[in-house]
């Protein structure tokens, strides 16, 4: 695998190839990550993934300098993985000076759910994503479908500004208890990390009250909500929106549970299409 610190060393490596397949990511890598780059290397001409943790995109309480850093396992994983181009730009890299010019996503889509709990997060992560399209052009970009309502937004902006590449949405990879991976079950406890499947099994609950009959969402979300409350946890939200454009239903169509909750200090997501 090689390395571009730069965006001309990036330019350099990917001038020949018609087809780059891209995976952004943040590292502190798992098989989720890995998957998603496995999905990427069947559909470009070159693999190429990123590692850049994105200041814009956490709120000043949030753990950015806290986020894992963990350069070495990344990179023998991406390489394990057959990845052949790793874009690793330093922070004055890619923001060598205030990122003032920035993507703004509808409110109606960006301010709701997960960006209602942490407003801007979807300008800082819509910001980047554009800004990293630019530097390695890709065909191809493969988002986790666990950042449900990330792949959206993103799928929405390439549409709105007719970039040319194609949004593909990567399965959710799960732990056999069921558990969304994610890069932060690395800050669970042994005993959260046991306790965290409930938030999947809640939505599954959900999910399945709706599909047996009882038309009444409110109170299935409102139960979704007490199940974990009940629990320790502490939900932001639980809720059945249409998998379009994350309203809430009004007919018989496809849906999604999407549900985001604190555990100890830990805020994780997830979500079930059915
Ligand atoms: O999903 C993530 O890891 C990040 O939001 C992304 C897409 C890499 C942008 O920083």
């Amino acid at each position: 695998m090689q390395i571009a610190r730069t965006i001309t060393e990036l330019r350099d490596l990917l001038a020949a190839y018609k087809r780059p397949a891209f995976v952004p990511t943040m590292g502190n890598l798992h098989e989720g990550h890995i998957a998603l780059v496995n999905q990427a290397r069947t559909l470009g001409d070159v693999t190429v993934a990123s590692i850049f943790v994105n200041r814009l995109q956490f709120l000043p309480h949030e753990d950015f300098d806290t986020y894992p850093r963990t350069w070495t396992s990344d990179c023998a994983q991406l390489t394990a993985a057959g990845c052949d181009v790793l874009f690793a730009p330093h922070e004055n890299e890619l923001y060598p000076e205030p990122q003032t010019y920035k993507v703004h996503p509808p409110a109606e889509l960006a301010d709701i759910l997960e960006g209602h709990f942490r407003p801007g997060f979807f300008i800082g992560v819509s910001t980047v994503v554009m800004k990293l399209f630019a530097c390695v052009q890709p065909r191809i970009a493969v988002f986790g479908k666990k950042d449900y309502q990330q792949l959206m937004i993103i799928r929405r902006m390439v549409q709105q500004f007719a970039m040319p590449i194609d949004i593909v949405g990567g399965e959710t990879n799960r732990a056999p208890d069921g558990l969304a991976l994610s890069s932060r079950n690395g800050y669970l406890s042994p005993a959260e990390l046991e306790e965290a499947v409930h938030l999947s099994r809640a939505l599954k609950v959900m999910a399945a009250t709706l599909k047996t009959g009882d038309k009444d969402i409110a109170s299935i979300e409102a139960q979704g909500m007490d199940t974990l409350t009940q629990r320790g946890w502490k939900p932001d939200y639980m809720v059945i929106r249409r998998r379009t454009d994350l309203l809430p239903p009004t007919e018989s169509e496809p849906l999604v549970a999407v549900g985001a909750a604190t555990l100890g200090t830990t805020r994780l997501i997830d979500n079930l299409e059915f």
